[in-house]
């Protein structure tokens, strides 16, 4: 009876501490209201009773759909969800109310309230738009890479900085001023031959070695075989004394040392 008892309680413990995990759990989910969500839906909710109204009254006589003065129709924003498809259009209505070039000057004008309550309500509405796009860019062009970042990039590929972008045309300016915003960067047939060109360019600095392969600056075989000779006789000057006789002779003084004192003094 004990031994059953010590077995049955931590089971019993178990379960309880998972039913209260459980409890606990459903609570967190019901009480989690994304503070977002609720004040989308406090738009949504505020332009239907107060923002549309204002809208009929003053505006939509010239923006309807069958008018479209100025090419802005602003009926066919029925909910906050149409307004969230073009966002851009809102802009321009917040411009317009807050430098009072609408409603026209001969039309009904709204009160300073109303013109005011028009106005916070859509900045608000794009403040939050604003807010729940956050972090995400928008679309983003597949581009090829600009003059500086192909350079680069095959520099730190090849080790050297062979730069065929000489070749290229200079890469023009988006809007924003840079160069690097992708619908700037267009391909032309003539550019993508000055590609295949640089590609061919920067194989012929291959240098085939019996481990693999490395870029030399150079692209003949017999600057190759200098750089290579090169490195060959730098490696040596390290390492000995030469010094060069009247005739251009060169003498290694270590050798001569080693003849004349013998290897242990040499080494001195
Ligand atoms: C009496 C007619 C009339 C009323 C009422 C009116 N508008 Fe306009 N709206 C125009 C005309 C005409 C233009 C074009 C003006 C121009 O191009 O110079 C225009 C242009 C605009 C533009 C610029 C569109 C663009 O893309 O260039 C916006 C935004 C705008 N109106 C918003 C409003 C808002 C918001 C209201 C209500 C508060 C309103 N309008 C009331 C006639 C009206």
């Amino acid at each position: 009876m004990f031994l059953l008892k010590r077995l049955a309680m931590p089971r019993l413990f178990v379960l309880i501490i998972a039913a209260k995990w459980l409890t606990l759990c459903f609570s967190a989910i019901s009480l989690a209201v994304d503070p977002l969500q609720d004040q989308s839906s406090r738009l949504a909710e505020q332009y239907i009773a107060n923002v549309r109204p204002l809208m009929q009254q003053f505006c939509l006589n010239c923006h309807s759909t069958a008018m479209q003065e100025g090419d802005l129709d602003l009926e066919r924003f029925a909910t906050t969800s149409e307004m969230r498809r073009d966002t851009k259009a809102w802009l321009g209505v917040v411009e317009m109310l807050d430098n009072g070039e609408m409603p026209p000057k001969e039309s009904k004008q709204p009160t300073p309230q109303q013109r005011q309550q028009l106005r916070d309500w859509v900045k608000r509405f794009l403040d939050s738009e604003a807010l729940a796009n956050a972090g995400d860019p928008g679309p983003t062009v597949l581009r090829r890479l600009n003059n500086a970042e192909y350079r680069y990039t095959l520099r730190d590929l090849t080790g050297v900085d062979l730069d065929p972008t000489r070749e290229f045309p200079s890469d023009s300016a988006a809007g924003e001023g840079f160069t690097n915003a992708g619908n700037a960067l267009s391909m032309s047939p003539a550019l993508l031959s000055k590609y295949f060109d640089a590609g061919k360019k920067i194989a012929s600095h291959a240098v085939l070695l019996p481990t693999g392969f490395r870029f030399s600056e150079f692209n003949t075989q017999r600057d190759w075989t200098d750089e290579a000779l090169a490195k060959i006789r730098d490696f040596y000057r390290q390492r000995v004394d030469v010094v060069e006789l009247g005739n251009g002779t060169p003498v290694v003084l270590n050798l001569y040392r080693h003849c004349q004192i013998g290897p242990a003094k040499s080494a001195l």
